[in-house]
Parts: structure tokens; sequence; C-alpha cells
């Protein structure tokens, strides 16, 4: 079993309840490759600031490459038992290079360390997850191109609001997930600073370099005060925050999914390979896999609250509770990671059912507003228009007629300058044709919006797939 870093001073063993209660190898094993890295930076430090003999440091960086080149074979054993993942490294260095290992803790302390894992760690992820929706909106955007011209009823309320282009639609959600990638660029840039040589919590006599430290690893920039930089997790809450935006944007388009392939909607049709079936019902074909997108944005709130209300308490510096903020951490992450991988195979192969959408187009209620446009362009005061256009839409659903069929004179009875040409925009695409103001969901717009987010994503991030990292 590896061995406890501050045995000596206890009398005797500490219950094995303990062990097992306060160990956190099971999930920090995750960040062995960011406490390799940070000890072999650490190490070429002591050496070169004389602190530990170059031969010592020559050891334990060749030791802890060894131990690096294990870990990502998969060969590197964890051992279940050790306290954490820092001694579990320390006490397979020892027994590697012998007692070299034991100069490499100088100047640091468990605090700072991890601390620096999970910076590195973070790091990393936020790439990873960069690299992610930028395949999910390369993913969407592609589905969006494949349909352009395609135009669905818009619904605020989920009611039947106004025509609009599915495109547009579309396009919406790449605008929400670009805003996510602009919050965990921010957070990134918050989390670049290299916390090593806080030590326990005030720094340390020796004379360290920590801007070496930072170099080596890549950091922007050092913290500066040795207090903050162990008791600080805001970059855990503020990537935990920005994952829990991320989430329910994911949840939005899941909801909107799954009322687009209900039977009563009938919008799409979604690949079998994303459903699941029903044991008792044969005709069934379940939306699970979004349901289950949409009730882990549930869990993923929760975890952002968990480590709100961990740290809300805490008194300066460290405590042990921080350990706790792993666990949340790593499960939103992975969460979030996993529903954006489906998100970008699931758009590849949604079917768009033009004919019944097409069916629902005829509803004449879709175009109140152009109708009331209409008659502003001619003179009326909105309100008087709005006035107009209600009692038309009420007297049409009360006679179940159409304000198509409503001849000349009808019309005239409601507004003077009511005439028939009105008919020529009673139609989805005389509708969306004129939702010409910056923005809106006219077909010339949104194709130019199509061009640029094709440039965007082309140019600047490239439609790369990302490594996943390792978990
Ligand atoms: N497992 C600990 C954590 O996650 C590592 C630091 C432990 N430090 C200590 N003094 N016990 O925060």
């Amino acid at each position: 079993m590896t061995k406890k870093l501050w045995g000596s001073r206890f009398p005797k063993k500490t219950s094995v309840l303990t062990d097992r209660f306060t160990s956190s190898i099971s999930f920090d094993k995750r960040l062995a490759k960011y406490d390799i890295l940070g000890s072999i930076a650490h190490a070429k430090m002591l050496a070169r600031k004389k602190i530990i003999p170059e031969k010592d440091a020559r050891a334990i960086v060749k030791g802890l490459n060894v131990i690096l080149k294990d870990f990502k074979n998969g060969k590197f054993k964890f051992d279940a038992r050790a306290e954490d993942i820092h001694s579990n490294i320390q006490e397979v260095l020892f027994k590697k290079i012998g007692s070299a290992a034991h100069k490499l803790h100088t100047a640091r302390s468990r605090n700072d360390q991890i601390v620096l894992d999970v910076k590195m760690y973070i790091k990393d992820e936020i790439d990873n997850l960069l690299g992610l929706i930028t395949s999910l909106e390369a993913s969407i955007l592609k589905f969006a191109k494949g349909n352009p011209r395609i135009i669905i009823p818009g619904y605020t309320h989920l009611q039947v609001a106004q025509c609009v282009l599915l495109a547009h639609h579309l396009l919406a959600y790449i605008e929400s997930l670009e805003r996510d990638k602009e919050r965990l660029r921010s957070c990134k840039e918050r989390t670049d600073q290299m916390p090593l040589g806080s030590c326990a919590l005030s720094g340390t006599g020796l004379a360290i370099d920590r801007n070496f430290v930072k170099k080596e690893l890549g950091f922007a920039e050092l913290t500066q005060n040795s207090i903050d930089s162990v008791s600080d997790r805001d970059f855990i809450i503020e990537l935990l925050a920005d994952l829990a935006i991320v989430s329910v944007h994911l949840s939005r388009m899941s909801e909107d999914l799954i009322l687009w392939s209900t039977k009563e909607f009938n919008f799409i049709d979604l690949d079998f390979s994303f459903c699941t079936g029903s044991s008792i019902m044969p005709h069934k074909k379940n939306p699970d896999v979004l349901e289950l997108i949409r009730g882990s944005a549930g869990k993923i709130q929760g975890n952002l609250s968990n480590v709100l209300i961990l740290m809300k308490g805490l008194p300066l510096s460290y405590n042990r509770d921080l350990q706790l903020d792993k666990p949340p951490l790593f499960d939103t992450i992975d969460t979030v990671g996993d529903i954006l991988e489906i998100f970008v195979e699931l758009f590849k192969n949604i079917r768009v059912k033009k004919e019944v959408i097409a069916e629902k187009l005829v509803d004449e209620s879709l175009f109140s507003v152009d109708i009331v446009e209409y008659l502003i362009k001619k003179g009326v005061s909105y309100r008087d228009a709005h006035d107009i256009v209600g009692r038309m839409v009420r007297d049409c659903l009360d006679k179940g007629r159409k304000i198509s069929s409503l001849s000349a004179r009808e019309l005239k009875n409601y507004s003077k300058k009511l005439a028939p040409d009105v008919k020529k925009i009673l139609n989805a695409w005389a509708s969306v044709n004129l939702k010409t103001s910056y923005g809106g969901t006219s077909p010339r717009l949104v194709e130019r919006q199509l061009a640029v987010w094709d440039r965007h994503l082309r140019g600047v991030y490239g439609y790369t797939t990302p490594r996943r990292c390792v978990r």
C-alpha cells in the first residue's frame, strides 16, 4: 500500500474507515498526467536553483518520464488504496529510483499541487470542449445548408406564431453555441495562472523560480497571492457555470427536436440509431436519447450548485472539503462532452418531412402580422391596424372562413385601406420574404448568414473532430 506522506507524526495507524473515507484516488487518478508533468517541471526548477542536486533531479525526471509513458500506454497500475494521486505517483517513483524521489516534494505541498493539476486538466478539457462545440456547430450548419428552402411555423408560447425558415431556427442554435465558446475561452484565460510555489499557503523560504515552472508548463501568468492560490476554486465554479449554460442550450435543442418528432408536430424523423423502443407498445419509437440529454441538464445545474455550496462557508485557505469539487467537475465535463458527441452525429441523420410541414403553412393566422404591416405601410396606425386584423381573424374563425376567401367588399368593410392585393402576401414565401430587417428570416438574409457561418467555422477552426480526453 502507498505510504502516507505524513505518517511519521502519527503514533498509530489511521482507521481503515478513515482511509476509505478520505481517499480520492478513485477519481483524481484522471489527473495523473498533469501531476507527473507538474512534478517534472518542479524537479527541473529545483535543480536549476541548486535546491536539490542535479543528479537527483535527473533521476526524478527520468523516473517520472517512465511513469508517464506507462500511464499513456495504460500500463500504470493505480493503487486503489493510495490516499490520492500525488501520494500514488510519489510512491511509484520511490520504488523506481529510490531515495532521490524524496527530494521531489521540496518547496511544494499537495495544496498547490492539486490546484496545478486541476488547472492543467481544465485548460485541456476546455480546448477539447471548444473543438466539440465547433463540430456541433458544423453539423448543425450542414443540416441547415441541406435544407435551405424549408419554411416552418415558428412558435411563441408554444402557439403558432409566424413563418420562419428552418435554417434560421437552426442558426439560432449556432449563435448560442458561439456564445458558449466565448465564455469557455474567457474562463480558460482566467484559469491560466500557475499556482505552484504557493506551497501549503504561505510560499517558501527556499529560493525557487516560479517563472521557470510557469514557462515549462505553458501557463500565461503566475498566481499573485499564495493564500488565494490554494483557496481559490473560481475557475472550477466558472467552468461549471459555463457548462451549465451549455447544457441549457443542449436541453432546449433536445426539447425542440422531441416536439418536432411527435405525431402532432411531425416536422422531422429522427434516425433509429438515436431512439429506443417500448417493451410493451410495439409501435413506439421514443426519443430517449434526447430526453436523457434534457434530463442531464438538471444534473449539470446540480453539479454547479454542489460546488457553490461546498465553497460558500470555507475559511481561507485550503480545506479538505475542496477534494469534493472534483466528482461534480469531472461528471459535468464528461456529460457535456458525451452530449456534444451525440448531437454531432444526431444532426447528420434527421429527415425533414417537407410535405407535412408544407400542409401546416396554409394556416392563415401565420400571416396576421404581415397584414398589420401591409396596413401600416398604407398609413394606418399600428393600433388601428392591429384592431382591424384582430376583428378579421375573429370573424373568419367564427364563420369558418379563410381571409383569402373574403371578397373585395368584405375586405373594405374592415378598412378602406384593405384591398384584394393583400391576398398576395397570404403565403409562407411572401411572409418570410418580407422579413428583411437585419437578423430577420428573409431567405436572402438567412442565406448570407449561412455563408458567414460557413466561412467562420471553416476558416477559424476547420471541421476537425477533436480527440476526447482520458477518463
Ligand atoms: N485530495 C486533495 C484535494 O483534492 C489533495 C490535496 C490534499 N491536501 C492536504 N493537505 N490534505 O484537494
